[in-house]
């Protein structure tokens, strides 16, 4: 392995995923850095940094995914390790953001969890947040630390390329998710249809109505997070009952919880193509879902950060 020519550059995983860390890694050209990250016999998250960071600039690879408690606290003490150990800066990378869903007041009364989450982490120590297709872009706005958000849709275009599939429509499954859809077509230069979602409580989706032809084409629907893939089965059905011959889709981070597996596997979705943002177990890696690796992206983003050199320049 090409290695990576600085020793002040350490990069530690935490237990969402190490996979992806790893991944990482090696496309960086550094070993994993030596920690230890367990439980004490009540449950407290024991962190034990293994080798010195003095003056280093360290990366903690670390989703928010599920448990996302569990995992957000370990990052915070890893944190707080790093900067009792005097790192120069602490970057954190954190490929799927969890909680950024409740990034305003819907209703009275509700939180702002994903600023709470800004705030956590900023008090903690972090000097950068490095992260992926966030659900919403005003997030970076709940830091006051450079946050550099990457881009899925790249590789998701690249693969969809690949594929040399006819007739395209990119769809956007929601009104929130427009831009991101505008993404993707603009790649793929097709055109886009919206499905005019509502959500009468969380986690419950219906589609009301579809704005834009869809007729006889192959669709794509674009999301940043499957979740119970309520939203997805209702979509990718309506698409089919309203005239679609094919539909795929691409969301970046596979959250998969509750019925989601099974609604796919009853879904008329021909293959859902997901990221490694959160890593998948045996029994949600069904034949339906591809995914693909952003170790390459991150790693390629966490060389440009230690640089100093354009992280933005890398989509375009
Ligand atoms: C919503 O705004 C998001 O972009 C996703 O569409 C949503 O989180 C997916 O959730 P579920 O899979 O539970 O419908």
């Amino acid at each position: 392995m090409a290695m990576y020519n600085d020793p002040y550059l350490k990069i530690f995983t935490l237990n969402s995923n190490p996979e992806l860390a790893q991944e990482i890694c090696k496309h960086v050209g550094v070993d994993l850095g030596e920690t230890s990250v367990k439980r004490f016999s009540d449950g407290e998250v024991q962190v034990n940094i293994e080798e010195s960071i003095r003056g280093c600039d360290v990366y903690l690879v670390q989703s928010t995914s599920e448990p996302a408690n569990e995992h957000l606290m370990e990052l915070l003490i890893m944190i707080d390790a790093c900067k009792r150990a005097s790192a120069k800066t602490i970057n954190v990378v954190i490929p799927y953001y969890g909680y950024a869903r409740q990034d305003r007041k819907a209703r009275s009364r509700e939180p702002i969890t994903s600023k709470l989450i800004a705030n956590l982490l900023e008090n903690a120590g972090a000097t950068r947040i490095l992260t992926l297709d966030l659900h919403a872009s005003q997030i970076q706005g709940f830091f006051d630390i450079p946050v550099d958000q990457l881009l899925g849709t790249p590789l998701f275009a690249s693969y969809f390329k690949e594929k040399k599939l006819e007739d395209v429509v990119i769809v956007s499954p929601d009104h929130g998710g427009v831009v991101r859809a505008r993404q993707m077509a603009d790649r793929l230069e097709a055109p886009i249809a919206i499905i005019d979602k509502r959500r009468p409580r969380p986690n419950v989706a219906e589609v009301m109505n579809i704005v834009g032809d869809i007729e006889g084409k192959t669709a794509i629907i674009v999301d940043d997070i499957i979740d119970t893939a309520g939203t997805l089965q209702l979509a990718a059905d309506a698409l089919v009952e309203q005239g679609a011959e094919r539909v795929f889709a691409s969301c970046t981070h596979p959250v998969l919880s509750g019925p989601a597996i099974s609604r796919i596997e009853e879904s008329k979705l021909e293959e859902l193509i997901v990221t490694d943002t959160i890593s998948l177990p045996k029994q949600k890696q069904i034949p339906q879902i591809t995914q693909l690796s952003v170790g390459p992206l991150m790693a390629d983003a966490i060389i440009r950060v230690h640089e100093q050199t354009s992280v933005s320049s890398l989509f375009n």
